[in-house]
Formats: structure tokens, C-alpha cells, sequence
């Protein structure tokens, strides 16, 4: 989680795409190139959801249409999930590239004092990445994941999953309103 004053790289450290150069890419991507690199489409399944909180609401950074996303909590596992947000699974590290691009031109940003450029939203990115434990079990995996869910039989065969999840959080900065020379409607509520 990148958090800290405004205009210090939160955004610039955490969501470089570095297209032309690669040194100049941000954790995001070289996280997914990491992950891409350790996974084969035939075994593993990559996807990932880009979100904004912003103004106390969650918003798809990938189809914006979607606001007001709610939160939910599964009581038995504690596991978090946001109902209604797009999963995409990665194809490969450009389509990665392409969908941090729509993300970041759906995102809130406002020239202020003191960055030309500032976030005005929080962005999360959740990286989900499952394994099946047997080999070239992906096709399998998503067909007993949609009988599990319609309670059909043959749940007893499901295979061994592994699951992960990464979150990488760009927090908006933080800042006093005077120095920024923010109006109130370009301030994020916290
Ligand atoms: N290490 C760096 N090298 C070159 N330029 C940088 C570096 N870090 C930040 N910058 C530049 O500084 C400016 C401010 O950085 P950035 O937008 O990442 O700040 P921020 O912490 O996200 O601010 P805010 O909280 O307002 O969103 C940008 O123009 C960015 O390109
Ligand atoms: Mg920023």
C-alpha cells in the first residue's frame, strides 16, 4: 500500500505502465509480470479487478458504469469480496498493460499546487491466481466451479485449488487543502 503526502510517487512507483522502457515500470506491472512468469494457462487461472474508492463509493475503474459497489463478508470464512465488480482473467502481460490503461483513464485525478496530476481516489488492484494441482485441470476447475455453484453433483470431485490473493493500493494523497489548493469537491473523503 503506497500511502504518503502528495506529488512523492505514490502513483509514479506503484502504477508505471514503462511501456517504451522497462526499468521505468511500477510494482503493478512487475508484479504481473512476475506472476505471469511463474504461471502456464494450462494450469492457472490470473485475473485481476481495478477499483477506485472515491467519495465513500467503489467504482470499477474497468467499467465505470458501475458504482456504489457493495462490500461483502462471508461469515464463515471472513473472506472479502466485492459483488458485481469485473474479474478479467490476464491473457498476457500487454493485455495487463491495456486494462491499467483504462483503469487510470477512468480514474479521479486533479491538477492541484502540488501535483499536475494528483489522485484524488484510492486504486485497488486485486490480483486472484488460482493452481490446480493437477496438471492441465483448468478446464476441469472452471466446469466443477459452476456445478459447485448451481449445488449439482459431482461436488465431491472437485480438484485441489490453490488460491492466492495480492492487493496493491495506491492511496490519494494526503495533504493540507491550503497547500494543495483543493476545492472541496476534489477532496476524498477518508
Ligand atoms: N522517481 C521518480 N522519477 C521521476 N519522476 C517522478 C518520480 N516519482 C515521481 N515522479 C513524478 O512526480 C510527479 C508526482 O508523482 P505522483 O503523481 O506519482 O505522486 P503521488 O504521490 O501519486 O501524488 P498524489 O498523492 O497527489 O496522487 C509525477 O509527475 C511523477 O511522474
Ligand atoms: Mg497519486
Amino acid at each position: 500500500m503506497a500511502y504518503g503526502q502528495t506529488g512523492t510517487g505514490k502513483t509514479y512507483t506503484v502504477g508505471s505502465l514503462g511501456k517504451d522502457d522497462p526499468s521505468e515500470r511500477g510494482i503493478m506491472v512487475r508484479a504481473l509480470e512476475d506472476i505471469i512468469s511463474n504461471t502456464a494457462p494450462a494450469n492457472d487461472i490470473v485475473e485481476v479487478s481495478y477499483l477506485q474508492l472515491y467519495m465513500e463509493s467503489i467504482q470499477d475503474l474497468l467499467a465505470p458504469e458501475k458504482t456504489n459497489i457493495p462490500i461483502s463478508e462471508d461469515p464463515k470464512t471472513g473472506e472479502v469480496s466485492l459483488p458485481g465488480a469485473s474479474v478479467v482473467r490476464v491473457k498476457d502481460l500487454d493485455h495487463f498493460l491495456q486494462l491499467l490503461q483504462i483503469g487510470e483513464a477512468n480514474r479521479h485525478a486533479a491538477n492541484t499546487k502540488l501535483n499536475m496530476e494528483s489522485s484524488r481516489s484510492h486504486a485497488i488492484l486485486m490480483v486472484f491466481i488460482r493452481r490446480a494441482v493437477q496438471e492441465n485441470a483448468v478446464d476441469e476447475m472452471i466446469s466443477q466451479e459452476k456445478a459447485s455453484r448451481a449445488d449439482l453433483p459431482g461436488r465431491n470431485s472437485v480438484p485441489i485449488v490453490r488460491r492466492s490473493k495480492l492487493l496493491i493500493v495506491d492511496l490519494a494523497g494526503s495533504e493540507r487543502i491550503d497547500k494543495s489548493g483543493l476545492s472541496s469537491d476534489t477532496v476524498h473523503l477518508k
